[in-house]
Protein backbone atom coordinates (compact mmCIF):
# COMPACT_ATOMS: atom_id res chain seq x y z
CA UNK A 1 0.00 0.00 0.00
CA UNK A 2 1.41 3.64 -0.62
CA UNK A 3 2.68 5.19 2.33
CA UNK A 4 3.24 8.69 3.39
CA UNK A 5 6.44 9.84 4.54
CA UNK A 6 6.40 11.60 8.16
CA UNK A 7 8.97 13.47 10.00
CA UNK A 8 9.02 14.31 13.53
CA UNK A 9 10.42 17.63 15.22
CA UNK A 10 10.86 17.23 19.22
CA UNK A 11 11.74 13.83 20.80
CA UNK A 12 11.00 14.33 24.24
CA UNK A 13 8.37 12.17 26.74
CA UNK A 14 4.96 11.82 24.34
CA UNK A 15 7.36 11.59 21.25
CA UNK A 16 8.26 7.33 22.33
CA UNK A 17 4.32 6.44 22.19
CA UNK A 18 4.21 8.04 18.38
CA UNK A 19 6.95 6.56 17.28
CA UNK A 20 5.97 2.96 18.18
CA UNK A 21 2.71 3.53 17.02
CA UNK A 22 4.26 5.39 13.59
CA UNK A 23 6.48 2.68 12.93
CA UNK A 24 4.76 -0.65 14.16
CA UNK A 25 0.75 0.00 14.10
CA UNK A 26 0.09 2.32 10.95
CA UNK A 27 0.73 1.45 8.11
CA UNK A 28 0.12 4.10 6.12
CA UNK A 29 3.01 6.49 7.01
CA UNK A 30 6.86 5.68 7.15
CA UNK A 31 9.04 8.06 9.66
CA UNK A 32 11.64 8.65 7.45
CA UNK A 33 13.55 11.15 9.99
CA UNK A 34 13.55 12.68 13.48
CA UNK A 35 14.75 16.31 14.66
CA UNK A 36 15.04 17.72 18.38
CA UNK A 37 16.96 20.87 18.94
CA UNK A 38 18.92 18.49 21.04
CA UNK A 39 20.05 16.82 18.34
CA UNK A 40 21.41 13.86 20.59
CA UNK A 41 17.88 13.22 21.42
CA UNK A 42 17.11 13.05 17.73
CA UNK A 43 19.90 10.34 17.35
CA UNK A 44 18.68 8.42 20.68
CA UNK A 45 14.86 7.90 19.25
CA UNK A 46 16.71 7.01 16.04
CA UNK A 47 18.64 4.34 17.13
CA UNK A 48 15.56 3.11 19.41
CA UNK A 49 13.53 3.00 16.69
CA UNK A 50 15.16 2.16 13.92
CA UNK A 51 14.81 5.50 12.29
CA UNK A 52 16.53 5.87 8.80
CA UNK A 53 17.55 9.86 10.11
CA UNK A 54 18.41 12.39 13.31
CA UNK A 55 19.06 15.57 12.70
CA UNK A 56 18.36 19.28 12.46
CA UNK A 57 15.28 20.93 12.46
CA UNK A 58 15.90 22.53 9.12
CA UNK A 59 17.73 19.25 7.40
CA UNK A 60 14.77 17.75 8.19
CA UNK A 61 12.31 19.84 6.79
CA UNK A 62 14.72 20.21 3.51
CA UNK A 63 13.87 16.22 2.98
CA UNK A 64 11.26 16.31 0.10
CA UNK A 65 10.08 13.09 0.55
CA UNK A 66 8.67 14.09 4.38
CA UNK A 67 5.34 15.25 3.54
CA UNK A 68 4.02 15.56 6.51
CA UNK A 69 5.64 16.81 9.74
CA UNK A 70 4.84 16.22 13.37
CA UNK A 71 5.35 18.93 15.87
CA UNK A 72 5.91 17.17 19.24
CA UNK A 73 8.07 20.50 20.68
CA UNK A 74 6.28 21.84 23.74
CA UNK A 75 2.84 24.16 23.31
CA UNK A 76 5.13 27.60 23.79
CA UNK A 77 6.82 26.46 20.94
CA UNK A 78 4.49 25.27 18.65
CA UNK A 79 3.44 28.54 16.59
CA UNK A 80 7.28 28.91 15.49
CA UNK A 81 7.66 25.33 14.80
CA UNK A 82 4.42 25.15 12.72
CA UNK A 83 4.81 28.32 11.18
CA UNK A 84 8.49 26.62 10.01
CA UNK A 85 7.00 23.32 8.69
CA UNK A 86 4.25 25.19 6.59
CA UNK A 87 6.51 27.35 5.16
CA UNK A 88 8.99 24.87 4.38
CA UNK A 89 5.73 23.47 2.40
CA UNK A 90 4.86 20.32 4.32
CA UNK A 91 1.66 19.09 5.90
CA UNK A 92 1.57 20.09 9.88
CA UNK A 93 -0.09 17.79 12.39
CA UNK A 94 1.13 19.49 15.74
CA UNK A 95 0.67 18.28 19.62
CA UNK A 96 -1.90 20.25 21.83
CA UNK A 97 -2.62 23.28 20.92
CA UNK A 98 -2.16 24.86 17.44
CA UNK A 99 -0.57 27.87 18.81
CA UNK A 100 -1.27 29.66 22.39
CA UNK A 101 -3.20 32.80 20.50
CA UNK A 102 -6.36 32.72 18.60
CA UNK A 103 -4.23 35.70 16.92
CA UNK A 104 -1.52 32.64 15.99
CA UNK A 105 -3.42 29.88 15.28
CA UNK A 106 -5.52 32.16 12.50
CA UNK A 107 -2.23 33.10 11.28
CA UNK A 108 -1.30 29.49 10.98
CA UNK A 109 -4.62 28.36 9.23
CA UNK A 110 -4.73 31.24 6.58
CA UNK A 111 -1.17 30.34 6.06
CA UNK A 112 -1.78 26.62 5.33
CA UNK A 113 -4.74 27.73 3.57
CA UNK A 114 -2.89 29.68 0.89
CA UNK A 115 -0.57 27.14 0.49
CA UNK A 116 -2.89 24.18 -0.28
CA UNK A 117 -1.32 22.34 3.00
CA UNK A 118 -3.23 20.77 6.36
CA UNK A 119 -2.32 22.25 9.61
CA UNK A 120 -4.09 20.64 12.45
CA UNK A 121 -3.72 19.84 15.97
CA UNK A 122 -3.69 16.71 18.48
CA UNK A 123 -6.37 15.39 20.37
CA UNK A 124 -6.69 12.64 17.95
CA UNK A 125 -8.42 10.40 21.08
CA UNK A 126 -11.63 11.53 19.36
CA UNK A 127 -11.14 9.29 16.60
CA UNK A 128 -10.70 6.81 19.50
CA UNK A 129 -13.45 3.68 20.36
CA UNK A 130 -15.05 5.88 23.21
CA UNK A 131 -15.52 9.17 21.57
CA UNK A 132 -16.68 7.49 18.64
CA UNK A 133 -19.17 5.18 19.84
CA UNK A 134 -20.46 8.84 21.84
CA UNK A 135 -21.22 10.66 18.94
CA UNK A 136 -22.59 7.10 16.73
CA UNK A 137 -25.34 7.42 20.21
CA UNK A 138 -25.87 11.38 20.41
CA UNK A 139 -25.99 12.14 16.23
CA UNK A 140 -28.41 8.91 16.42
CA UNK A 141 -31.09 10.42 18.53
CA UNK A 142 -30.60 7.83 22.00
CA UNK A 143 -30.65 11.29 24.15
CA UNK A 144 -32.87 13.12 22.25
CA UNK A 145 -31.84 16.45 21.81
CA UNK A 146 -28.91 17.44 23.90
CA UNK A 147 -29.70 19.93 26.46
CA UNK A 148 -26.72 20.06 29.31
CA UNK A 149 -23.22 18.36 29.86
CA UNK A 150 -20.37 18.75 32.43
CA UNK A 151 -16.73 18.40 31.46
CA UNK A 152 -14.54 17.53 34.18
CA UNK A 153 -10.21 16.68 34.73
CA UNK A 154 -9.42 16.69 38.25
CA UNK A 155 -5.79 15.94 38.91
CA UNK A 156 -3.16 17.41 41.66
CA UNK A 157 -0.73 18.19 38.60
CA UNK A 158 1.54 16.99 36.47
CA UNK A 159 5.13 17.17 38.53
CA UNK A 160 3.92 13.90 40.12
CA UNK A 161 4.96 11.94 36.92
CA UNK A 162 6.38 13.94 34.09
CA UNK A 163 10.24 13.99 33.99
CA UNK A 164 10.36 17.41 33.05
CA UNK A 165 7.29 19.51 34.27
CA UNK A 166 8.32 23.19 34.48
CA UNK A 167 6.22 23.83 31.39
CA UNK A 168 2.93 23.21 32.96
CA UNK A 169 3.38 26.19 34.92
CA UNK A 170 3.89 28.44 32.22
CA UNK A 171 2.18 30.51 29.79
CA UNK A 172 0.71 27.77 27.49
CA UNK A 173 0.40 25.13 30.42
CA UNK A 174 -1.70 25.36 33.26
CA UNK A 175 -4.77 22.72 33.30
CA UNK A 176 -7.27 24.53 30.59
CA UNK A 177 -4.37 24.64 28.18
CA UNK A 178 -2.91 20.88 28.40
CA UNK A 179 -5.97 19.55 29.50
CA UNK A 180 -8.57 21.42 28.03
CA UNK A 181 -7.81 20.62 24.11
CA UNK A 182 -8.61 16.98 24.99
CA UNK A 183 -12.28 17.84 26.68
CA UNK A 184 -13.05 21.18 24.26
CA UNK A 185 -12.21 18.67 21.13
CA UNK A 186 -14.59 16.17 22.14
CA UNK A 187 -17.54 18.58 23.51
CA UNK A 188 -17.14 20.87 20.35
CA UNK A 189 -17.06 16.85 18.11
CA UNK A 190 -20.22 15.62 20.18
CA UNK A 191 -21.98 19.17 20.56
CA UNK A 192 -20.77 21.02 17.59
CA UNK A 193 -19.43 24.64 17.87
CA UNK A 194 -19.67 26.71 20.89
CA UNK A 195 -21.52 29.95 21.34
CA UNK A 196 -19.95 31.63 24.54
CA UNK A 197 -18.24 31.29 27.64
CA UNK A 198 -17.93 32.22 31.18
CA UNK A 199 -14.72 31.41 33.95
CA UNK A 200 -13.23 31.94 36.97
CA UNK A 201 -9.73 30.75 37.90
CA UNK A 202 -7.40 30.30 40.95
CA UNK A 203 -4.33 28.95 41.67
CA UNK A 204 -4.41 26.56 44.43
CA UNK A 205 -0.78 26.43 45.09
CA UNK A 206 0.80 29.94 43.40
CA UNK A 207 4.30 28.57 44.39
CA UNK A 208 4.85 24.63 43.43
CA UNK A 209 7.94 22.10 43.91
CA UNK A 210 8.65 21.32 40.66
CA UNK A 211 11.55 18.96 40.77
CA UNK A 212 12.81 19.95 44.00
CA UNK A 213 12.64 23.98 43.08
CA UNK A 214 10.29 26.48 44.68
CA UNK A 215 8.42 27.97 41.48
CA UNK A 216 5.86 30.15 41.04
CA UNK A 217 2.79 29.34 38.79
CA UNK A 218 2.60 31.81 36.29
CA UNK A 219 -1.25 30.31 35.30
CA UNK A 220 -4.17 29.69 36.87
CA UNK A 221 -4.27 26.35 38.11
CA UNK A 222 -8.10 25.73 38.71
CA UNK A 223 -10.85 26.58 36.25
CA UNK A 224 -14.55 27.01 36.70
CA UNK A 225 -16.84 27.74 33.59
CA UNK A 226 -19.66 27.75 31.80
CA UNK A 227 -20.32 26.91 28.27
CA UNK A 228 -23.10 27.85 25.94
CA UNK A 229 -23.14 25.83 22.24
CA UNK A 230 -24.77 27.08 19.44
CA UNK A 231 -27.54 24.12 19.34
CA UNK A 232 -28.53 25.60 23.14
CA UNK A 233 -26.60 22.99 25.11
CA UNK A 234 -25.44 24.73 28.20
CA UNK A 235 -23.03 23.20 30.87
CA UNK A 236 -20.10 23.70 33.69
CA UNK A 237 -16.24 22.88 32.97
CA UNK A 238 -14.02 22.45 35.86
CA UNK A 239 -10.01 21.95 35.41
CA UNK A 240 -7.79 21.49 38.01
CA UNK A 241 -4.31 21.03 38.65
CA UNK A 242 -5.34 21.56 42.23
CA UNK A 243 -7.32 18.66 43.22
CA UNK A 244 -6.14 15.73 45.53
CA UNK A 245 -9.40 13.28 45.01
CA UNK A 246 -13.01 13.68 43.27
CA UNK A 247 -15.43 11.57 42.33
CA UNK A 248 -16.69 14.13 39.09
CA UNK A 249 -17.66 12.43 35.95
CA UNK A 250 -15.27 13.24 32.59
CA UNK A 251 -18.17 14.17 30.64
CA UNK A 252 -21.39 13.27 30.71
CA UNK A 253 -24.04 14.91 27.98
CA UNK A 254 -27.25 15.42 29.22
CA UNK A 255 -30.34 15.12 26.34
CA UNK A 256 -34.35 15.21 26.00
CA UNK A 257 -34.67 11.40 26.42
CA UNK A 258 -31.37 9.90 28.20
CA UNK A 259 -27.70 10.56 29.11
CA UNK A 260 -24.19 9.48 28.00
CA UNK A 261 -21.47 9.25 30.00
CA UNK A 262 -18.51 9.37 28.14
CA UNK A 263 -14.69 8.21 28.98
CA UNK A 264 -12.07 10.01 29.33
CA UNK A 265 -11.14 11.93 26.07
CA UNK A 266 -7.20 11.60 26.92
CA UNK A 267 -8.03 8.06 26.38
CA UNK A 268 -9.24 6.08 22.68
CA UNK A 269 -11.41 3.15 24.56
CA UNK A 270 -14.39 2.97 26.66
CA UNK A 271 -16.61 2.33 28.68
CA UNK A 272 -19.64 4.47 27.60
CA UNK A 273 -22.47 4.35 29.62
CA UNK A 274 -26.24 5.51 28.94
CA UNK A 275 -28.88 5.87 30.48
CA UNK A 276 -32.48 5.59 28.58
CA UNK A 277 -34.74 7.62 30.03
CA UNK A 278 -37.91 7.97 27.48
CA UNK A 279 -39.28 5.18 29.99
CA UNK A 280 -39.76 7.64 32.75
CA UNK A 281 -40.09 10.45 30.80
CA UNK A 282 -43.23 9.08 29.54
CA UNK A 283 -45.01 7.89 32.56
CA UNK A 284 -43.87 12.08 34.21
CA UNK A 285 -45.58 13.01 31.02
CA UNK A 286 -48.60 10.80 31.52
CA UNK A 287 -48.91 11.70 34.92
CA UNK A 288 -52.65 13.58 35.92
CA UNK A 289 -52.84 13.16 39.25
CA UNK A 290 -50.38 13.29 42.23
CA UNK A 291 -48.59 10.69 43.14
CA UNK A 292 -45.08 11.45 44.41
CA UNK A 293 -43.93 7.89 45.80
CA UNK A 294 -44.21 6.30 42.89
CA UNK A 295 -42.13 8.73 40.67
CA UNK A 296 -40.08 9.65 43.19
CA UNK A 297 -38.66 5.80 43.57
CA UNK A 298 -38.36 5.34 40.10
CA UNK A 299 -36.76 8.64 39.95
CA UNK A 300 -33.92 7.22 43.19
CA UNK A 301 -33.78 3.68 41.17
CA UNK A 302 -32.07 5.53 38.11
CA UNK A 303 -28.45 4.42 38.44
CA UNK A 304 -30.13 0.72 37.81
CA UNK A 305 -31.04 1.77 34.68
CA UNK A 306 -27.65 2.90 32.91
CA UNK A 307 -26.11 0.63 31.06
CA UNK A 308 -22.80 -0.26 29.52
CA UNK A 309 -22.95 0.70 26.25
CA UNK A 310 -20.61 -2.16 23.49
CA UNK A 311 -18.46 -0.42 21.65
CA UNK A 312 -18.74 -0.85 17.80
CA UNK A 313 -15.58 1.15 17.13
CA UNK A 314 -13.04 0.16 15.52
CA UNK A 315 -13.81 -2.94 13.98
CA UNK A 316 -11.31 -4.21 15.64
CA UNK A 317 -11.72 -4.14 19.26
CA UNK A 318 -7.99 -4.78 20.04
CA UNK A 319 -7.34 -1.30 19.16
CA UNK A 320 -8.38 0.37 21.95
CA UNK A 321 -4.77 0.99 23.54
CA UNK A 322 -3.13 4.33 23.03
CA UNK A 323 -3.13 4.71 19.83
CA UNK A 324 -1.90 8.25 19.59
CA UNK A 325 -0.91 8.68 15.75
CA UNK A 326 -4.06 7.59 14.44
CA UNK A 327 -4.50 11.96 13.42
CA UNK A 328 -1.63 11.17 11.42
CA UNK A 329 -2.08 7.99 9.86
CA UNK A 330 -5.48 9.49 8.78
CA UNK A 331 -4.26 12.71 7.29
CA UNK A 332 -2.15 10.45 5.72
CA UNK A 333 -4.90 8.83 4.50
CA UNK A 334 -6.50 12.15 3.51
CA UNK A 335 -3.59 12.55 1.36
CA UNK A 336 -4.23 9.10 -0.55
CA UNK A 337 -7.40 9.75 -0.69
CA UNK A 338 -7.35 12.87 -1.75
CA UNK A 339 -9.74 14.35 1.05
CA UNK A 340 -9.50 16.69 4.22
CA UNK A 341 -7.87 15.18 7.45
CA UNK A 342 -11.01 14.23 10.06
CA UNK A 343 -9.34 16.59 12.39
CA UNK A 344 -9.65 20.17 10.58
CA UNK A 345 -8.34 23.52 10.76
CA UNK A 346 -11.57 24.84 12.36
CA UNK A 347 -11.78 22.44 15.44
CA UNK A 348 -8.37 23.19 15.91
CA UNK A 349 -8.82 26.72 15.77
CA UNK A 350 -12.04 26.37 17.35
CA UNK A 351 -10.59 25.30 20.28
CA UNK A 352 -7.43 27.63 20.56
CA UNK A 353 -10.10 30.29 20.96
CA UNK A 354 -12.12 28.11 23.54
CA UNK A 355 -9.07 28.06 25.99
CA UNK A 356 -8.36 31.75 25.11
CA UNK A 357 -11.69 32.36 25.90
CA UNK A 358 -11.51 30.83 29.70
CA UNK A 359 -9.02 33.34 30.53
CA UNK A 360 -10.33 36.03 29.25
CA UNK A 361 -13.59 35.85 30.76
CA UNK A 362 -12.04 35.14 33.76
CA UNK A 363 -9.54 38.43 33.35
CA UNK A 364 -12.06 40.55 32.54
CA UNK A 365 -15.11 39.28 33.98
CA UNK A 366 -17.48 39.31 31.02
CA UNK A 367 -18.47 36.27 29.06
CA UNK A 368 -16.91 35.78 25.77
CA UNK A 369 -19.03 35.38 22.48
CA UNK A 370 -16.78 33.04 20.36
CA UNK A 371 -15.77 34.16 16.90
CA UNK A 372 -15.05 31.10 15.01
CA UNK A 373 -17.10 28.18 13.98
CA UNK A 374 -16.23 24.81 12.77
CA UNK A 375 -18.20 22.18 11.70
CA UNK A 376 -17.11 18.34 13.04
CA UNK A 377 -17.56 15.13 10.65
CA UNK A 378 -19.46 12.24 11.49
CA UNK A 379 -19.13 9.20 13.50
CA UNK A 380 -16.63 7.22 11.23
CA UNK A 381 -18.48 4.07 11.14
CA UNK A 382 -17.14 1.42 9.06
CA UNK A 383 -14.65 3.91 7.69
CA UNK A 384 -12.74 2.66 10.57
CA UNK A 385 -11.88 -0.32 8.35
CA UNK A 386 -9.79 2.36 5.61
CA UNK A 387 -7.48 1.84 8.17
CA UNK A 388 -4.99 -0.48 7.38
CA UNK A 389 -4.05 -0.54 11.04
CA UNK A 390 -1.96 -3.80 12.11
N1 LIG B 1 3.90 14.05 28.08
C1 LIG B 1 2.69 13.61 27.83
O1 LIG B 1 2.19 12.63 28.41
C2 LIG B 1 1.86 14.27 26.77
C3 LIG B 1 0.65 13.67 26.43
C4 LIG B 1 -0.09 14.20 25.39
C5 LIG B 1 0.35 15.33 24.75
N2 LIG B 1 1.51 15.95 25.11
C6 LIG B 1 1.90 17.16 24.38
O2 LIG B 1 3.08 16.85 23.65
C7 LIG B 1 3.91 18.01 23.55
C8 LIG B 1 5.27 17.69 24.08
O3 LIG B 1 5.18 17.28 25.42
P1 LIG B 1 6.30 16.38 26.10
O4 LIG B 1 5.72 15.96 27.39
O5 LIG B 1 6.78 15.36 25.16
O6 LIG B 1 7.43 17.52 26.35
P2 LIG B 1 9.00 17.27 26.55
O7 LIG B 1 9.53 18.51 27.18
O8 LIG B 1 9.22 15.98 27.23
O9 LIG B 1 9.55 17.15 25.05
C9 LIG B 1 9.59 18.22 24.14
C10 LIG B 1 10.77 18.02 23.21
O10 LIG B 1 10.74 19.06 22.23
C11 LIG B 1 12.06 19.60 22.07
N3 LIG B 1 11.91 20.99 21.64
C12 LIG B 1 11.38 22.02 22.34
N4 LIG B 1 11.38 23.14 21.59
C13 LIG B 1 11.90 22.81 20.38
C14 LIG B 1 12.15 23.52 19.19
N5 LIG B 1 11.85 24.82 19.08
N6 LIG B 1 12.70 22.87 18.15
C15 LIG B 1 13.02 21.55 18.26
N7 LIG B 1 12.81 20.82 19.37
C16 LIG B 1 12.26 21.44 20.42
C17 LIG B 1 12.70 19.44 23.44
O11 LIG B 1 14.11 19.43 23.38
C18 LIG B 1 12.11 18.11 23.91
O12 LIG B 1 12.92 17.02 23.51
C19 LIG B 1 3.18 19.12 24.30
O13 LIG B 1 2.43 19.88 23.40
C20 LIG B 1 2.25 18.36 25.24
O14 LIG B 1 1.10 19.12 25.54
C21 LIG B 1 2.29 15.42 26.09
Amino acid sequence: MSKIGVGIIGCGTIADVYMTNITQHYENVELLAVADMFVEKAQQAAEKFNIPKACTVEELLEMPEIKIVLDLTIPAAHYTVNKQILDAGKHCYCEKPLALSFAEAEELVKLAQEKGLMCVSAPDTFLGAGIQQSKALIDGGKIGKPVGFTANMTCPGHELWHPNPAFYYKRGGGPMFDMGPYYMTALVYLLGPIKRISCFTTKGRPVRNILGTMTETEVPTTYSGIMEFVNGAVGTVTMSFDTWKSALPCIEVYGTEGTVSVPDPDSFGGPVRMFDGSKLKSIVEAVTEPHPAKIITMVTNQDKCEEEVAIEFPVNPEHRGNMRGLGVSDMAQALIDGRKSRMSESISLHVVEALNAFEESAKTGTCYEMKSTCEPTEAMGKDWALWEVR
